[in-house]
């Protein structure tokens, strides 16, 4: 036990990195791009916030959060999602007296008790963005040409746009109903979970992803032949905008949420290379949240991506690995202590180049094959006769070649040798 990550969560590793480190920087530079600002919020809330937002009967609060009580008698919970701590902090913080839209970005570890997969995990991270504040369908279209930019920026080729409207609840009410007519004949034949949602949350059997429950979906009454006015409209005006700008996407009436929350418009974005757990992306409008949670009525809209996902999609389309940031140079030292060397180093450092040196007491050779197996570039070689009369040896690790190099003058030298390696 004590040398195991628990179930479900895992190690990021140095290996891993560089794909890190390449995704958080796109996700700024798109972000940026497009004008969304950052927020953090904590990884914990009380628990209520998450009940009433992402709504009592939904699986994510009623099997798969982790709360609990803390010292102070307190309920709280680690955050399965972003979406209700952004609302909250805008309410909290007053954001809507900022310029509207208020247009955010976030990233950071989420938290669900599920049962873990190849996709699936207990911590897993997620990218996600939110816009307060405008009812346009053009920010609909906005949100979903950011999700699609980003992972185009990525390299990621093969990732399609399902878009469908849940409409709200005055069209979800009389909807229900029906639908509830259409399951109660196929009930005998619904998996366990699908009987269960009968009941309590019917619009999920839609998208359950068994074959079973599927195959007794055939003709089933759609959500979209019974959008009130207002979310038909704005459904029509949302698949407009995005055929005025050219998106590629596929209208999939049978496209639900797991959350509560949402009105009018749901997206998702699918992996095809991914199998069971394809969905690299998934949003939608929230216009009652912010109401919901006990503000004024301001209408929202936001989606989040799964990190792990899209890590997982683009090494399985072979988007080839990123460079390391390899430290540039390594100070080997014979019969020079290893306080001298970290002298020379640091010198190194502070003139801006990546540096390290030896703390092993190893033999040159040894620090030589150190070196290269991590693919630093060049050596200088510290020797106590050098030391004394002020030189080093830099040895360009590519080639073998060696220089004698006056100390004063060494990261001047090395600084440019990187330069026009480059
Ligand atoms: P969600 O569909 O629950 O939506 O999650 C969004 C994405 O997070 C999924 O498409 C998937 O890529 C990833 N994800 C979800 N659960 C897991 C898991 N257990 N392991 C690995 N990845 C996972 C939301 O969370 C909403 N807050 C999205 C949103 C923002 N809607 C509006 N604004």
């Amino acid at each position: 036990m004590l040398t195991r990550v628990p179930r479900g969560t895992r190690d990021i590793l140095p290996e891993e990195a560089a794909w890190w480190q390449l995704l958080e920087e796109k996700i700024r530079t798109t972000c940026k791009l497009f004008g969304y600002q950052e927020i953090r919020t904590p990884v914990f809330e009380h628990t209520e916030l998450f009940t009433r937002s992402v709504g009592e009967v939904t699986d994510i609060v009623a099997k798969e959060m982790y709360t609990f009580t803390d010292r102070g008698d307190r309920q709280l919970t680690l955050r399965p999602e972003g979406t209700a701590s952004v609302a909250r902090a805008y309410l909290e913080n007053n954001l809507q007296a900022k310029a509207q839209p208020v247009k955010l970005y976030y990233t950071g570890p989420m938290f669900r008790y599920d049962r873990p997969q190849a996709g699936r995990y207990r911590q897993f991270h997620q990218f996600g963005v939110e816009v307060f504040g405008s009812q346009d369908a053009a920010v609909d279209a906005e949100v979903i040409l950011l999700a699609l930019f980003f992972f185009s920026a990525l390299g990621l080729k093969e990732f399609s746009l399902q878009v469908n409207s849940v409409g709200c609840p005055r069209c979800r009410g009389p909807y229900r109903g029906k639908l509830q007519e259409y399951l109660k004949e196929q009930l005998s034949g619904l998996c366990s979970d699908c009987a269960e949602r009968y009941e309590k949350n019917p619009l999920r059997v839609l998208d359950c992803k068994k074959k079973s429950c599927q195959g007794l979906l055939a003709g089933v009454p759609l959500l979209t032949d019974s959008l009130c006015h207002e979310c038909e409209e704005h459904f029509k005006a949302v698949c407009g905008a995005l055929d005025e700008l050219g998106v590629e996407y596929e209208i999939n009436p049978r496209l639900v949420r797991g959350l509560d929350y949402y009105t009018k418009t749901a997206f998702e974005i699918i992996s095809p290379a991914l199998g069971a757990q394809s969905s690299i992306c998934g949003g939608g409008r929230y216009d009652n949240l912010i109401a919901t949670i006990g503000g004024p009525d301001i209408p929202g809209i936001g989606f989040a991506v799964g990190i792990e996902r899209v890590l997982l999609a683009l090494q399985k389309e072979n988007v080839p690995a990123p460079a390391e940031n390899a430290t540039a140079v390594f100070v080997a030292r014979a019969g020079v202590s290893s306080v001298q060397a970290l002298q020379l180093t640091m010198e190194l450092r502070r003139a801006g180049l990546p540096a390290e040196t030896d703390f092993l007491g190893r033999s040159l050779k040894a620090q030589l094959k150190y070196a290269d197996k991590k693919g630093i570039r060049y050596a200088v070689l510290l020797g106590a006769e050098e030391l004394q009369k002020g030189q080093a040896a830099v040895r360009d690790m590519r080639d073998g070649t060696q220089q004698a190099v006056d100390l004063p003058g060494l990261a001047d030298y090395l600084a440019a040798q990187l330069k026009e390696a480059e």
